[in-house]
């Protein structure tokens, strides 16, 4: 983990929020590669969603929540952690991640009884700040999906099963936010939210776990190094039936990477109004507040249904945080010498390909290769970049090091010839292929 850490802060991946203040902990800032691989990722699970298929919309919905909202999604009762406070050193604990009864600070056994502490932050809204007035800041993205389900039902005339699909920052106090971004308080979230029939709900869960499976390998996590956690009854969150975990050998040990989730009515059923006309099989807190029916009209029977609910819900940066893991290699060359490489699969890496001049401020030779820049930009498969360092040795090694699948080599007979050389970051194996070629060489790569 050091290593990926270190290799994230000198390349620009990702550092410490705050740094130069002291920084803050659990709090982390996407640097110049980090923001394009973390993009990357967003757009991918966006194309999975949204786009390839043809029964889920998309929202963005904002962060600042209404307190209602979270109350009546249980969130302020049941959203919380079981901490413990160290006597000794007064450092403050979560007691289910602690192993001997022990405080990990100063090793004492004095620790207060466990109290339940929500995770919820919460802001002042508008310029009184006397408390009367106040916003959660969302800790997940789900509830204004479940929010709005209204408004994209009328506005987009959907009809069961249909999913709603949200990326977005999710706030929570984590007590002890810990390695690196696995852990943090400030997060992004791409949650989908899938409405089925009730009865259904069992087989979509299953499909759902297979669909989820399949997309974390197209993005470089193994299968081997993923393990399913069915959640036991006594775990399961307030909303939940059912949860399916995908479990990662992240680098400090087997965690959740994504949950997926029978929520059941219960979101809808604690949102909507005039709850007593619906068959509610969820046990919900009475609504006396919401102005609006959560339900879909079952065509035939013309009966209100409110739908169940599954939901695949991944974490940002813990994908980010696997997907960095699985690509990082360090490989030998022979003779003492070692390179390291990212091998990211093209379409997350942070840039698809580094046009490089053999000679710097050559004018010719810059020209055809910011010619070549320009050309492969315009084909919109992410960031492509000149390097006019003048040390191809040096490119390379660091190309490979943050994961660009190709480097472009633009040399004196390219003015002749028209010609440039390709190198590939996972074999290193270099050719010869004409500029013309380029553009549609490069697609196939990044759309591997
Ligand atoms: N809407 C359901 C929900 O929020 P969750 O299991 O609490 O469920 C879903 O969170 C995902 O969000 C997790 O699988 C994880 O990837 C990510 N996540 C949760 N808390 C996090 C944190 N403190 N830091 C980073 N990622 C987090």
């Amino acid at each position: 983990m050091e290593e990926l850490v270190s290799l994230c802060k000198r390349r620009g991946f990702i550092f410490q929020s705050g740094e130069i203040y002291g920084g803050m902990q659990g709090m982390y800032d996407f640097g110049p590669l980090g923001v394009e691989l973390k993009n990357n990722l967003k757009s991918a699970w966006w194309s999975s969603m949204v786009y390839e298929t043809d029964n889920i919309e998309g929202l963005d919905a904002s962060i600042l929540s209404n307190p209602m909202v979270l109350r009546h999604s249980g969130h302020e009762d049941t959203f919380s952690d079981p901490m413990v406070d160290c006597r000794a050193c007064n450092a403050r604990w979560r007691s289910d991640l602690i192993d001997d009864s022990k405080c990990p600070a100063c090793k004492s056994t004095d620790l207060t009884d466990p109290r339940p502490f929500n995770l919820m932050f919460k802001t002042s809204v508008g310029p009184i700040d006397d408390g009367s007035s106040f916003a959660y800041l969302r800790p997940e993205t789900a509830q204004q999906i479940f929010t709005n389900f209204k408004n994209v039902v009328d506005s987009s005339s959907k009809t069961l099963p249909f999913g709603i699909a949200q990326i977005g920052k999710a706030f929570r106090n984590e007590i002890t936010p810990r390695n690196f971004i696995f852990r943090v308080r400030e997060f992004e979230q791409m949650e989908l939210e899938f409405f089925v029939t009730p009865g259904t709900d069992d087989d979509w869960h299953k499909l759902w776990v297979q669909k989820r499976l399949d997309w974390w390998v197209q993005q470089g996590v193994p299968i081997e190094s993923i393990e399913l956690y069915d959640v036991p009854k006594d775990e399961l969150a307030h909303y939940s039936k059912g949860t399916i975990d995908v479990m990662y050998k992240f680098p400090h040990g087997l965690e959740e990477l994504e949950g997926i989730a029978n929520r059941t009515d219960f979101d809808l059923g604690s949102h909507t109004k005039n709850q007593d006309e619906l068959d509610i099989t969820a046990k919900v807190m009475e609504n006396k507040s919401s102005n609006t029916r959560l339900a879909i009209q079952d065509i035939e029977t013309k009966k209100w249904v409110v739908p169940y609910v599954i939901e695949p819900s991944a974490g940002v940066e813990r994908g980010i945080l696997a997907i960095l893991n699985e690509a990082y290699n360090i490989e030998e060359l022979g003779d003492g010498k070692e390179r390291t490489v990212l091998k990211l699969k093209p379409h997350l890496s942070p840039i698809k390909a580094a046009v490089i001049p053999l000679k710097k401020n050559n004018e010719d030779l810059v020209k055809i290769a910011s010619d070549l820049k320009n050309t492969l930009q315009k084909l919109s498969l992410g960031r492509i970049v000149l390097e006019n360092s003048g040390n191809i040795g040096k490119s390379y090694r660091r190309h490979d090091e943050i994961g660009t699948p190709l480097c472009i080599t633009v040399d004196f007979e390219s003015i002749d010839d028209n010609s440039v050389t390709v190198r590939d970051r996972d074999t290193m194996n270099q050719e010869r292929l004409s500029i013309e070629a380029l553009p549609a060489y490069l697609i196939d790569i990044v759309n591997d």
